[in-house]
């Protein structure tokens, strides 16, 4: 036996108690003839102590870190307690002991705070997994799937799996494509989601679904988006919309009690997609705190009298023009605000610049355009946008689509530096009524907002016969959104074959084309198939939430960097010669 407890476990109960411990070793701290070891497994760190005559064996085969080390020794209440280590009230003193296995000296500190940086770690991405808080990430995120495969299962939902080698079906991304030696010059894609499949077996009458399951799409990667990522995917038959949100809703309060112990009761907010975009600037508002935007000149239309005669190029030229309301932030010195219109013109963000306008403590007003603007015009806006005394509006102009997205970020921008996003707030919510489809002006075609799957809402399926309205159609879509982070999103199905075929039709494909992409899909809908809805929720986002941190990467064990490279494997990498002509493939 290599072990009789692990490094965590010991304490004062197990004082007299003779152990055998295995793991690696953190630090060794020699003093004199005495030597103390600090032993590390999954479960935690043990003192080790060695005296005077195991010294000697030490010195003969010193230990290094991450040596692997077996120690059998007796439990001892230690004069100098840490109280900082669960196990700090005791050590082990050591009778005897054996190197398992040298260690190299590892390329970076295994501690909580390593001196490694990014690309060193992902390429000892074993040892970067031996520190703490990558542990706890992987720990939580094996807890998360537990409580999720808990919830679905008391829910009568079937894991079932579906095939990673499939045919390439866009649906928004770009696959990633595998070419099949047997059948030479053709290509399996890696599915971007199980969505037909899904909706396959709801054909075949599996009416409850779920797959915890590894989805590919060759997209630009961000903090949150990976090549390869993980999906809770889900489906049901016979449902509407609403059973679709109450079912996942509960998913999502058993997940936060049980991992977090946070106990939502109410139901989660519902907005429409229209609202978000409105009040927010996008269609995964953080609402942990309010600073909505204020719309003073939307699309061209003066809604806030202020802005009326005014001598002002920027504002009476600007398509449109939106504010929001900083809380007590009317002392927000120069310097301040100088960085704010700096941050603004970052070219992530896009603008020419910031105005601003101070309802002072006093009741005076001051803004950067005091020039133009009358005390009583400050006045009025401030009124419009509900400011009080001691507030601070900012305010942004330029191009729609542009000052919409740019507010958006100014908003959260300040929320953070306000301190208003704290990740222990989970502030959930469904956003509904997305538009079904888009205009895509590179292809000058419309395309699906969520995938050519998604129905029309029911009362919109006729606004299917008229082209020229696609664009008011709103789709039987939700989102779930936590904390201003998309986090699932699904839909209800288009089931008959005749709806699908003008969905299609829509998207600008020809009826063979439709045929051959889709034409399984189109087929099992002649033979049957139920009413049927389902969501996906991004499970990387899901657990990095719950962890309360933004990057995805660190809840993953192998993941990619950001140019999707595996550093450790060195992967992608070329293949040879040999393998090329099996496949039938040759390069450029
Ligand atoms: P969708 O494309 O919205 O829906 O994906 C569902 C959720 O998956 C997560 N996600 C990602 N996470 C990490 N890296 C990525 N590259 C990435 N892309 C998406 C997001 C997202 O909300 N088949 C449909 C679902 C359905 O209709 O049932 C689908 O895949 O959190």
């Amino acid at each position: 036996m290599y072990r009789t407890h692990d490094c965590g476990q010991l304490g004062i109960e197990q004082v007299g108690e003779t152990v055998t411990l295995a793991g690696w070793v953190q630090t060794v701290r020699k003093f004199g003839s005495i030597t103390f070891v600090d032993l590390r497994d999954r479960y935690g760190i043990s003192q080790l102590f060695f005296n005077e005559s195991l010294n000697t064996q030490l010195d003969a085969t010193p230990l290094g870190r991450e040596f692997v080390l077996q120690a059998k020794g007796k439990v001892v209440e230690r004069s100098n307690k840490n109280p900082k280590l669960p196990t700090g009230d005791i050590e082990i003193e050591v009778q005897e002991f054996s190197i398992l296995n040298a260690a190299a000296t590892p390329p970076f500190t295994i501690e909580e705070y390593t001196d490694g940086g990014d690309e060193l770690r992902m390429k000892y991405r074993y040892l970067d997994l031996r520190r703490s808080p990558l542990k706890k990430n992987l720990e939580l995120r094996y807890r998360v799937n537990r409580s999720v495969r808990n919830y679905l299962d008391t829910k009568g939902f079937w894991d079932i799996e579906t095939p990673f080698l499939i045919k390439s079906t866009p649906e928004g991304a770009r696959d990633f494509v595998v070419p099949s030696r047997m059948n030479e010059g053709q290509f399996y894609a890696l599915p971007q989601s199980p969505q037909t499949f899904k909706q396959l077996l709801m054909v075949s009458g599996y009416d409850r679904y779920y797959q915890i399951v590894k989805c590919f799409r060759d997209e630009d990667l961000r903090a949150d988006r990976q090549p390869e990522f993980t999906q809770v995917d889900c489906e049901m038959s016979f449902v509407e919309q609403e059973d679709i949100l109450q079912t996942f809703e509960g998913l999502f309060k058993h997940v936060f009690k049980d991992i977090k112990g946070v106990d939502i009761q109410e139901a989660f907010p519902r907005m429409t997609f229209d609202d978000a975009m409105w009040h927010y600037g996008n269609d995964k508002p953080d609402i942990r705190f309010e600073m909505k935007i204020q719309n003073l000149k939307p699309e061209g239309k003066v809604f806030c009298d202020a802005l009326n005669d005014i001598d002002f190029k920027v504002t009476n030229e600007a398509e449109s023009i939106l504010a929001i309301v900083v809380k007590g932030a009317s002392e927000y010195t120069r310097k301040q605000l100088d960085e704010m219109t700096e941050w603004v013109k970052r070219p992530q963000i896009g603008m020419t610049g910031l105005l601003y306008f101070k309802n002072n403590t006093d009741g005076s007003y001051k803004s950067s355009v005091d020039k133009f603007f009358t005390e009583e015009k400050q006045q009025a806006l401030a009124a419009f946008c509900n400011a009080e005394k001691g507030d601070l509006i900012l305010v942004l102009a330029g191009k729609e689509t542009r000052t919409r997205k740019a507010m958006s970020e100014l908003r959260l921008e300040m929320g953070e530096r306000l301190g208003f996003r704290n990740p222990d707030d989970y502030k959930p919510l469904w956003v509904i009524d997305f538009p079904l489809f888009e205009y895509a002006e590179e292809e000058n075609r419309w395309v699906a907002r969520h995938h050519p799957f998604t129905s029309p809402r029911p009362d919109q399926v006729e606004l299917m016969n008229t082209p020229e309205r696609y664009g008011e159609i709103k789709a039987n879509a939700y989102d779930i959104v936590l904390n201003g982070t998309e986090i699932g999103g699904g839909s209800i199905r288009i089931f008959q074959r005749d709806l699908q075929e003008k969905m299609f039709a829509a998207l600008g494909m020809s009826k063979e084309e439709a045929q051959e992409k889709f034409g399984f899909l189109l087929g099992a809908f002649d033979y049957g198939a139920p009413p049927h809805g389902g969501i996906a929720f991004g499970f990387d986002r899901l657990c990095s939430l719950l962890g309360g941190q933004e990057t995805i990467r660190d809840f993953i064990a192998f993941p990619k960097n950001n140019a999707g490279r595996d550093v450790m494997l060195d992967a992608p990498s070329s293949i040879d010669q040999k393998q090329l002509d099996e496949l039938g493939l040759f390069m450029k």
